[in-house]
This record gives C-alpha cells, sequence and structure tokens, in this order.
C-alpha cells in the first residue's frame, strides 16, 4: 500500500536521552512505515540552512546550535495524509501544550528541546527528505 510522505528528525537530546527506539516504535504503531531513516549530525550551517525559513526569529541562533550539538536521526514516513497525521502524533511545538499522547508530550524538554521534527507541507516534505537522502537510500 502507497501513501504520502512526510519528514522527520528524531532531536539531539531526544537520541542522546535513548528515547530514539521508543519514537520509532510510536511511529510504527501509529501506522507509519519507514521509507528512509539514518543517523547523523548537522553541521552549523547544514542546519542554519535547513531551518533558513526561521531566518528572522530570536530564536535562529539558539535552534541551530541545537541541532548542530549531536547526532540526530532522520527518516522519511509514508501513509496515507501522512504530513497532517504525523503533526498530530507529534503534538504541539511547545510539550506544555502538547496533547496527552503525544510524542512531545511524552519525549520532549522544552520548546526548543521538542524531541522531534515533523514538515508542515507536503512540498516541504519533499524538499525536506531531499536535504537528507539521495535515491537509493530510499525505499
Ligand atoms: P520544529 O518543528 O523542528 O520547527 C522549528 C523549530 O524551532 C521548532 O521545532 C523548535 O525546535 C524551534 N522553536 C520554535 N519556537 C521556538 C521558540 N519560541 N523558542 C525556541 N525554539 C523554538
Amino acid at each position: 500500500m502507497t501513501g504520502s510522505r512526510t519528514f522527520t528528525m528524531i532531536k539531539p537530546e531526544a537520541v542522546a536521552a535513548g528515547h530514539a527506539g521508543k519514537i520509532i516504535d510510536m511511529l510504527i504503531e501509529n501506522g507509519f512505515r519507514i521509507k528512509a531513516l539514518k543517523l547523523t549530525r548537522l553541521s552549523r550551517q547544514e542546519a542554519g540552512t535547513f531551518y533558513e525559513v526561521h531566518k528572522e526569529r530570536p530564536f535562529y541562533g539558539e535552534l541551530v546550535e541545537y541541532m548542530a550539538s549531536g547526532p540526530i536521526i532522520a527518516a522519511i514516513l509514508e501513509k496515507s495524509n501522512a504530513v497532517e497525521d504525523f503533526r498530530k502524533l507529534i503534538g504541539a511545538t511547545d510539550p506544555m501544550e502538547a496533547a496527552e499522547g503525544t510524542i512531545r508530550k511524552r519525549f520532549a524538554e522544552s520548546k526548543a528541546k521538542n524531541a522531534v521534527h515533523g514538515s508542515d507541507s507536503d512540498d516541504n516534505a519533499g524538499i525536506e527528505a531531499n536535504f537528507f537522502f539521495s535515491g537509493r537510500e530510499r525505499f
């Protein structure tokens, strides 16, 4: 069965805290199929490019430093309605506002260190997936 695709990262603090296995288990349990997966680390320059859309925001510098601070896990996920359903599963950006049962409610430390990223549109899912994965790394 095919569906639409989204892109996610398990962020440095969640990887360092050993939450990656539980987070991956949650997304599989919720019907997402893994189409690409890797442990990698962003340079500051790469983190700055990935989050360029937030360049003017006051938290941009902090965000770039944090996202380059340690290994992350990047993945492409497939499911019908993937972008919207994955954003529901991860919950609000701020874990204080995230619903019970969401990934951020369970694992995020703060609004900045919020455990996971999820694409906000089909177009951005494609752009973000291309940032990390070549054709031969996708299934
Ligand atoms: P993400 O979904 O990856 O997209 C942008 C990221 O910026 C967001 O998760 C947070 O990690 C970070 N972010 C958003 N708002 C704030 C904020 N007010 N302060 C610090 N970091 C933020």
